[in-house]
């Protein structure tokens, strides 16, 4: 087995050229095939809400909820890097961002993940400062979106200011950016001009390495974004099984003689004799 993924890695990573793999992670079974494949970072995002937990959107996911992820995911991981995202609300102060980011690390994440720039380079610093590593999250920013767009940077004042919140938390310590729904070009202007990785989702070829949902990778959603591949038809796979079962239990076809359990006859004996 090679070595963990660390912050480090990822720096030499890009300075070899060398992609990083990042995808989302919510629970054991998933971080165990994750890792063992050689996905470089496993990310608790907060998509966990409308993926696993059918909340309406980032904003209802509450650190509680990020807690016990973060710890489901890291039993499974060995040799990935367990990043988990800081939810919405959980730092609006530096004080707030350093507490939970802590709880987050005490839950098994090795690093955390926060969106914004200027509004929160205070608290990545305060952060980085407790010795926990940081990644950045520009662009589209989920837990703080308005109004429907989902690209930004395709305007020039926006690719200035995403050029410049970049450089910033780069300069504050982030390890790394994810760089969300930013037109290509850009993403690979601000890629060029950091010495730290950027990870594109819907961000185009130019990024450091990429990152997706892994329920959309499966196809378990009934919703496609443009940026996206899936890689699986797993809902099909799993509405097929579920229906099988469901037929066989109605038919008397499942459980079958394989599936039973015996007892002594001597035992059932005994077991009458008692019931006498
Ligand atoms: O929560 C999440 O899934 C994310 C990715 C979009 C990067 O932050």
């Amino acid at each position: 087995m090679g070595s963990r993924v660390a912050p480090e890695t990822l720096k030499e990573m890009k300075g070899q050229a060398e992609p990083i793999a990042m995808l989302t992670c919510y629970d054991y079974p998933t971080a165990l095939l994750q890792d063992a494949v050689g996905v470089d970072v496993l990310l608790v995002g907060d998509s966990v809400g409308i993926n696993i937990l059918g909340y309406e959107g980032p904003q209802q996911v509450t650190m509680e909820d990020m807690l016990h992820h973060t710890r489901a995911a890291r039993r499974g991981v060995c040799k990935a890097l367990l990043l988990s995202d800081l939810p919405y609300g959980s730092y609006d102060s530096p004080e707030d961002a350093v507490a939970n980011s802590m709880r987050l690390v005490d839950a098994g994440a090795e690093a955390v993940k926060l969106e914004g720039d200027v509004r929160v380079l205070k608290s990545i610093s305060r952060i980085i400062s407790r010795g926990i590593p940081v990644v950045g999250h520009l662009g589209h920013t989920p837990q703080t979106r308005e109004g429907s767009r989902r690209v930004y940077g395709d305007r020039a004042s926006e690719a200035i200011s995403l050029l410049e919140g970049s450089l910033a938390l780069e300069k504050e310590g982030a390890f790394a950016i994810v760089l969300e729904c930013v037109p290509e070009r850009i993403a690979r202007m601000v890629t060029d001009r950091l010495s730290i990785p950027t990870v594109g989702i819907g961000s185009g070829r130019g990024c450091d390495g990429q990152v997706l949902v892994s329920p959309d990778l499966l196809g378990l959603n009934d919703y496609t974004f443009r940026y996206s591949k899936t890689y699986a038809d797993v809902s099909d796979s799993v509405t097929r099984a579920f229906s099988a079962y469901v037929s066989d239990v109605k038919t008397r076809q499942y459980p079958g003689k394989e599936h039973r359990y015996l007892i002594k006859t001597e035992e059932l004996r005994k077991f009458e004799d008692l019931l006498k």
